[in-house]
């Protein structure tokens, strides 16, 4: 093909595509709008304030036979951690030089860790656990961490009654020359302020 005819081939295409495009406005005509059981299959994040807990719940009890037969191997006998970290002790070691950070003793909500044990865990399965699953198990994480009785319902009004001891211990930089607000929404805006 000589050199003409190349670029009348290419500025033909580049027409089409412009025409086609023009047409179809936005994404139009690529992929399709997801399905809403599509969506909610993904859609499956729980944020602190714990509104978004599935439906139903578990036991502490149920928990302890889910954690000896899928994290055991990875967490040990007294989820004092191994392959995986220890999801239990560190109280009072967060402002010495070596701060353990565990379930109870770092992290602030209990909701957050149906949320990461749901999607996350087991490590070499995630999201293969029921909710009901997750929500047993996740008591007992909480129960060994003297969080909650061994006979405990956990559902969402569980989980979001759940004082962690460390619920307080994060706060914003207060450093004068950190600027750091919190923002939720319109951020991009607010930054340019
Ligand atoms: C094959 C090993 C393995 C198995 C099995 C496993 N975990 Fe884990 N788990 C890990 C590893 C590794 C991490 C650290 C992941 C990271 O930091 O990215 C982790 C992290 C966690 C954490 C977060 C701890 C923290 O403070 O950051 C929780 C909670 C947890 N696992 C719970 C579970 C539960 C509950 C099960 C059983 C349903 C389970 N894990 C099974 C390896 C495992």
């Amino acid at each position: 093909m000589d050199a003409a005819k190349t670029t009348a081939r290419y500025a033909g295409i580049a027409l089409g595509c412009m025409l086609s495009c023009t047409a179809h406005a936005g994404y139009d005509g690529l992929g399709r709008a997801p399905t809403a059981a599509e969506i909610a299959g993904w859609n499956i994040d729980v944020d602190p304030s714990g509104t978004a807990l599935p439906k139903g719940g578990g036991t502490v009890a149920g928990g302890q036979k889910i954690y000896q037969t899928m994290c055991v191997s990875c967490h040990g006998m007294k989820l004092e951690g191994g392959l995986g970290p220890a999801l239990v002790g560190g109280q009072g070691t967060l402002a010495s030089d070596k701060p353990v950070k565990t379930v109870g003793s770092y992290w602030p909500y209990a909701t957050t860790l149906f949320d990461y044990i749901r999607r996350a865990m087991p490590f070499q399965a995630p999201q293969s656990l029921t909710n009901e699953q997750v929500y047993s198990v996740t008591g007992y994480v909480l129960h060994m961490n003297g969080l909650l009785p061994a006979d405990a319902e956990v559902n969402a009004k569980t989980l979001m009654s759940v004082k962690m001891p460390n619920r307080n211990g994060f706060y914003l930089d207060d450093r004068p020359d950190a600027r750091n607000v919190r923002c939720m929404e319109h951020c991009l805006s607010a930054s340019k302020r």
